[in-house]
């Protein structure tokens, strides 16, 4: 490895705007650790789109929302990749319902995912980042849209938001930037899931540019902040919503 290769980690790089992340950033440069948590086929195949394009790419089984695993992908990509530079957490669930009915169990999975799964690799990488790095969350545009049925998501959400603009400040003197992205509706199964074709379409149809974001429109976004390009911005959050909100 030369000295000036990156290496960025990339959790829920399997599938969705985290698979379009991954092949992006190796476009970039980086050599990337693909995390995913159950779809170990589609994690490889990311893997081999990756290698393809001529970087090294290795992929990670583990659960963003168990803190031993999150430090345990760092440990791998340390030894298979080098330090880490960048790490962009995609990793992410939504089960849209009402307030009224969620679940305990749900409401718990939904934080257990989104939030702590967020501080979890916050707080890794706040110690493994080589200085200079690059520290960025996927949020949502759904928190400014306040949509029935996102009440939980949302709130999970929200608290990566915050997560993000006071962590960005405890990093002083390392020049490491915490951002997180926050897209609109987004073609991935994360967003079909459960949803009519009706309520498809008018989602689609709300952006003033009157379509679905598709992965790669979030990629792109995730990619600058990762580049040297981003450096003065620090502590915020990015919306790519195609002017939604
Ligand atoms: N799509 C949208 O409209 C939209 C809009 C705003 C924000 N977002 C956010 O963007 C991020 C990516 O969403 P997406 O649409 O790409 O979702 P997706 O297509 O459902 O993909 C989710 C990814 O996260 C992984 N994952 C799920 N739970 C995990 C866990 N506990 N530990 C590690 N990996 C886990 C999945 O791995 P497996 O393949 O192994 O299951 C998969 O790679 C999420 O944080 C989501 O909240 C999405």
């Amino acid at each position: 490895m030369s000295d000036q290769t990156k290496v960025a980690i990339i959790t829920g790089g399997s599938r969705g705007i985290g698979a379009a992340i991954a092949e992006t950033m190796a476009q970039a440069g980086f050599d990337v650790l693909i995390n995913y948590v159950s779809n170990q086929a589609q994690a490889e195949s990311v893997r081999q789109a990756v290698t393809a394009s001529g970087r090294r790419a290795v992929i990670f089984q583990g659960n963003v929302a168990v803190p031993a695993e999150v430090s345990a992908m760092f440990d791998y990509a340390e030894q298979s990749l080098g330090k880490v530079h960048t790490v962009i957490n995609s990793a992410g669930m939504l089960k849209t319902l009402p307030l009224l009915e969620h679940s305990d169990e749900l409401f718990a999975r939904t934080f257990a995912i989104n939030t702590q799964g967020s501080f979890n690799v916050m707080r890794e990488a706040g110690k493994r980042l080589i200085d200079g790095g690059r520290i960025i969350m996927l949020s949502t545009t759904a928190i400014r849209m306040k949509m029935p049925g996102y009440a939980i998501y949302n709130a999970s959400k929200a608290a990566v938001e915050a997560l993000v603009a006071t962590f960005a400040k405890e990093l002083r003197g390392r020049a490491i930037t915490v951002n997180a992205v926050a897209p609109g509706p987004v073609a991935t199964e994360l967003f079909f899931n459960g949803k009519s074709e009706q309520l498809i379409a008018q989602l689609a149809n709300q952006p003033p540019l009157g379509r679905l974001g598709q992965p790669q429109d979030i990629a792109g976004v995730v990619c600058f902040l990762a580049s040297e390009q981003s450096g003065w911005i620090n502590g915020q959050v990015l919306c790519a919503n195609g002017g939604v909100a």
